[in-house]
């Protein structure tokens, strides 16, 4: 049997990495002969890491906490979506040596809510947050022919940075928490951390109308997010977690590293089901 080509994610912790069998399962519908390792590694090895991998054979990488920042630095190319975002999910291993740098994150999320059957076309989103999570997702949003885009975060100044690093691609509109009032969304975007705290954003209920659609780009397999259990006591249409976008943002690398697209949707359901995952995926 031929010797399978080594992919790995990097990143610390990394123990409930779900990429691994992500892609295994990736492969394996597709007949890709590939190995796909988790790998622990924190800020200050990485670039011994990556360089191991290299003598490896390595041929493609992901990046996640804490690692994604440093990826960006470390590549050699970055394509057009990955410099804005400031942050690499993906590393491709060049045929002439060196590491294209991607960002897959932005096009996983609007691949999922297509996939879910949410039209952005025309739609007014609002992202909450502004940190890394939030830069990943703006560029493909705004591409995907949204009508309007603001930004609610907790500190204004990092906002007011967000819509000057995308002022090229559209325009943003920074809100504070307190602007909230009287506004309605039809997207609602959770991009902040505060779901690892066990908190949802300080939201008021008037910004959802019955058709909103709320989006935490965090999951949990075994119970609701703080902000899915928000939107469904305020009655959004529909309230979704991560794991959607988990799964697309890694078939979208596969499909840059091995050139072909797996099929997420039995990923999903087999990893939705394993979970058991109480919140709804749809609902
Ligand atoms: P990530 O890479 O996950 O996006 P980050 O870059 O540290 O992490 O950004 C975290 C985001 O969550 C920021 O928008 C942050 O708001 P600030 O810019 O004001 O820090 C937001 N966040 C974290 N804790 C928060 C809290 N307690 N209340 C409101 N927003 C919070």
């Amino acid at each position: 049997m031929t010797k399978s080509d080594l992919y790995a994610v990097f990143g610390q912790p990394i123990g409930h990495s779900l990429s691994p069998i992500i892609h295994k399962t990736f492969a394996e519908q597709t007949g890709q002969n590939l190995l796909y390792q988790a790998r622990e590694v924190g800020l200050e090895h990485f670039t011994e890491a990556l360089a191991r991998f290299v003598a490896e054979g390595g041929r493609g990488l992901n990046c996640t906490v804490p690692l994604k920042e440093l990826a960006w630095r470390q590549a050699d190319v970055l394509t057009p979506r990955a410099r804005l975002s400031g942050a690499v999910n993906t590393l491709i291993r060049q045929a002439e040596g060196g590491w294209l740098g991607d960002n897959t994150d932005g096009v996983g999320l609007c691949q999922d809510l297509t996939q879910q059957g949410v039209m952005l076309a025309g739609k007014r989103l609002l992202i909450i947050g502004a940190g890394g999570a939030a830069r990943g997702i703006v560029q493909p949003l705004a591409e995907a022919g949204v009508a309007s885009i603001a930004v609610v975060n907790r500190t204004r100044d990092k906002a007011v940075r967000l819509a000057e690093t995308f002022q090229a691609v559209t325009a943003l509109e920074v809100l504070d928490f307190a602007e909230l009032d009287g506004r309605t969304f039809d997207v609602l975007i959770n991009a902040t951390s505060l779901s690892l705290s066990g908190e949802a954003p300080p939201l008021p209920a008037g910004c959802l109308h019955v058709s909103s659609i709320c989006y935490d780009l965090a999951y949990n397999l075994k119970a609701p997010t703080p902000f899915v259990r928000w939107a469904r006591m305020q009655g959004a249409a529909y309230s979704l977690d991560g794991i959607g976008m988990l799964v697309a943002q890694a078939a979208e690398a596969f499909y840059l590293w091995r050139g072909i697209r797996p099929d997420t949707r039995p990923v999903l359901a087999s990893l939705i089901g394993a979970g058991q995952v109480v919140g709804e995926r749809v609902g």
